[in-house]
C-alpha cells in the first residue's frame, strides 16, 4: 500500500497570486511582443548556458550596450513562462532587468537584458571581505523576498546566476529559465535547480514544495561563502547529494522529516544514506575561513538547511536577521551622507542664484 506524502503551503506569500488576474500568472495563454530585431548589433559572445548563448550587444536605436540571451528552441512553453515571469518582475529590486524580446528567423528568441559588467559571483565570492560577504547575500536575500512576494520561486538559485558588478556594488538574479508561478497546494516538477543546490525535498521527490526551496539553495551557497568549500555538499550524482546532506545534517532529523510528510524513498535509497549523527557547523572552521565565521552567521545557516522546508527561514525574516545589522548601520548612514549631501548641494545652487 503506498501513502500520499502530506501537502503544505508556503508559510509566506501563499496567496500571493490568488488576488491577481489570471493573466498575470497563465503564461500559456500569453503572446509575448516582440521587438524589431534591426537595432541590434552582436559585439561577443559572453558565454553560454545549458539553454542559450549569450552575447553582448549594441542598442543602435539608443546607442547603450546591452545583453541578448539567445535561447535554445527549447519547449515554447518554457519560453514563454521564462518571458512572462520576467515581466512580471520588472522593475524589481536586484532581478536583471528584461528590454524586450525578439525574434530570430521565428526560430529562435532573444531575450534583451541590461548589461551588468560582472563578474561572474562564483569567482569573486572567495575574495570577498567579511562585510561584502554579508553585504552581497543582504542584496541576493532582497531580490528572493521581492520574487517570493510575486508569487514566483526562482528554483535555480547557484553562484552561477547570480552577477555582481563590483565596482558599483551592483547584484543581479539572473536566469529566470527554470522560474515557475507558485500555486498553494500544487505539485510541482522535482527536476529543477543545479544538483549542488537541490533542496532535499527534490532529492526524496516531493513535489509539494514552495519558495522554501531557494532558501535551501542560498543556505548552500552562504555555507560554501563562510566554510570557503565550494560546492558545500558536492554529490556525484543526487542520491549522493543527498548522501552528503545528511553525513552532515544527520540521519535522525532525516528521517523525522521524512515521516512528518509522509515521504517514503527506496530500500536501496536507505541503504546508500545509512547512519549518521549530526555535525556540529563549528568542525568546518578552519583558519583560512575563521574571519568568515561568528555566532550570528552560523545562526542563520542553521536556520536555512533545515530537512524540514516549513522550519527554514523567509527570505523577509532572513532580511531582519541579526547577521544582517552592520549592513543596515552602513546602508542607514550611507543614506544619510547622500542626504547631507545633497541639501549642501542644494545650499551651494540656492547661494550662487542668489
Ligand atoms: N545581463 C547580463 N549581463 C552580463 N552577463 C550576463 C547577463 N545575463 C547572462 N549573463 C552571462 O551569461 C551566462 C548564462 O546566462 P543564463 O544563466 O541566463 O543562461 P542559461 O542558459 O539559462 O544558464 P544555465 O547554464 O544556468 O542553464 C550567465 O552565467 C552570465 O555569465
Ligand atoms: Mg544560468
Amino acid at each position: 500500500m503506498t501513502t500520499c506524502p502530506v501537502r503544505t503551503i508556503a508559510k509566506i506569500y501563499s496567496d500571493a497570486l490568488v488576488n491577481k488576474p489570471k493573466e498575470f500568472w497563465d503564461y500559456d495563454n500569453f503572446t509575448p511582443q516582440y521587438q524589431a530585431i534591426e537595432s541590434y548589433c552582436l559585439i561577443r559572445k559572453l558565454g553560454r548556458g545549458k539553454y542559450s548563448e549569450v552575447f553582448e550587444a549594441l542598442d543602435e536605436l539608443n546607442n547603450e550596450k546591452v545583453v541578448i540571451k539567445i535561447l535554445k528552441p527549447v519547449k515554447k512553453r518554457k519560453v514563454k513562462r521564462e518571458i512572462k515571469i520576467l515581466e512580471e518582475l520588472r522593475g524589481g529590486i536586484n532581478i536583471i532587468k528584461l528590454y524586450g524580446v525578439i525574434s530570430i528567423n521565428s526560430l529562435y528568441t532573444g531575450l534583451i537584458f541590461e548589461q551588468v559588467h560582472n563578474v561572474d559571483f562564483k569567482h569573486i565570492y572567495f575574495t570577498l571581505s567579511e562585510f561584502d560577504t554579508r553585504f552581497y547575500l543582504y542584496e541576493l536575500l532582497k531580490a528572493l523576498n521581492f520574487c517570493h512576494s510575486k508569487g514566483i520561486m526562482h528554483r535555480d538559485v547557484k553562484p552561477h546566476n547570480i552577477i555582481v558588478d563590483q565596482s558599483q556594488r551592483k547584484l543581479r538574479l539572473i536566469d529566470w529559465g527554470l522560474a515557475e508561478f507558485y500555486h498553494p497546494g500544487q505539485e510541482y516538477n522535482v527536476r529543477v535547480a543545479s544538483r549542488y543546490f537541490k533542496g532535499p525535498e527534490l532529492l526524496v521527490e516531493y513535489g509539494y514544495y514552495d519558495y522554501s526551496l531557494d532558501m535551501w539553495s542560498l543556505g548552500c551557497m552562504f555555507a560554501s561563502m563562510i566554510f570557503r568549500k565550494e560546492p558545500f555538499f558536492s554529490g556525484n550524482d543526487n542520491y549522493d547529494q543527498l548522501v552528503r546532506i545528511v553525513k552532515v545534517l544527520g540521519t535522525q532529523l532525516f528521517y523525522q522529516y521524512m515521516e512528518k510528510y509522509n515521504i517514503c524513498i527506496s530500500s536501496h535509497f536507505q541503504e546508500l544514506i545509512g547512519q549518521h549523527n549530526r555535525k556540529k557547523w563549528e568542525r568546518f572552521i578552519k583558519t583560512e575561513n575563521e574571519y568568515l565565521v561568528s555566532e550570528d552567521a552560523l545562526d542563520l545557516l542553521e536556520n536555512l538547511l533545515r530537512y524540514d522546508h516549513m522550519e527554514r527561514i523567509t527570505a523577509k525574516d532572513a532580511l531582519e536577521h541579526r547577521y544582517f545589522a552592520p549592513v543596515v548601520r552602513y546602508n542607514k548612514t550611507k543614506s544619510l551622507n547622500n542626504n547631507v549631501e545633497k541639501e549642501s548641494e542644494r545650499q551651494v545652487d540656492g547661494e550662487s542664484t542668489k
